[in-house]
């Protein structure tokens, strides 16, 4: 599969998010990323409900919405019902991921798990199998525009030999601190889905910066 571009409107201007919206559906964006942020799980609070489903009323593409909230099954059916197209929940804020993703997918969405940096792949050995997505933190979440994490390469090798031992066919997404001096390396790796915010958004011209991680 080609690789797919997420980029996360946590980074567009969200006085003028119909505008950036309208940008993506524009754009070769194949997904947009949207980073909910509880200031518990991390330290930093994004936006909710209201904001996901304005999203959606605009967006041309599938919203893909990163959880960085605390016990997550609280929100499954909400954000669901906001728009979400799949939910990545963090291995880390679960304590029953099993029945986390179970209520992702009876929800109507494709379900995905994250882990930070610290967290060791094979932990996702007995999970692996149901789920549509691997989502690798290249930076400590709960902020746009951190440095990349080298170890990634690594981590995303390690994952897809998991996923092809449990015949799994989840796709693995990247993010955090991705742009063009590492995307190449990410999708040689074997990196499917990439995520990127600033090096999207703090440039002049969003919709080229796009192409430029698309053709990587
Ligand atoms: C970080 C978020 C990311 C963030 C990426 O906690 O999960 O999705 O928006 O931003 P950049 O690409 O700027 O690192
Ligand atoms: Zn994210």
């Amino acid at each position: 599969m080609n690789h797919l571009i997420a980029p996360s409107v946590l980074s567009a201007d969200f006085a003028n998010l119909q505008r950036d919206v309208e940008m993506l559906n524009n754009s070769q964006a194949d997904w947009l990323h949207v980073d909910v942020m509880d200031g518990l799980f991390v330290p930093n609070i994004s936006f909710g409900f209201p904001v996901v489903k304005a999203i959606k009323q605009h967006a041309e593409k599938p919203l893909d919405v990163h959880l960085m909230i605390a016990d997550p099954d609280r929100y499954i059916k909400d954000f669901a019902a906001a728009g979400a197209d799949g939910i990545t929940v963090h291995y880390e804020a679960c304590t029953h991921l099993h029945r986390t993703v179970q209520a992702i997918k009876d929800a109507g969405c494709k379900a995905g798990v994250a882990i930070n940096p610290a967290t060791n792949v094979q932990l996702l050995k007995d999970i692996i199998a149901d789920i549509d997505l691997v989502l690798i933190m290249s930076v400590n979440p709960g902020f746009g525009g951190q440095k990349f994490i080298q170890n990634t390469y690594n981590k995303i090798v390690e994952a897809k030999q998991l996923i092809a031992s449990a015949q799994s066919s989840a796709v693995i997404e990247v993010d955090g601190g991705v742009d063009t001096s590492n995307a190449t390396q990410l999708v040689q790796a074997g990196a499917n889905v990439l995520v990127a915010g600033s090096s999207i958004f703090s440039g002049g011209d969003p919709s080229s910066a796009i192409s430029g991680l698309k053709n990587a």
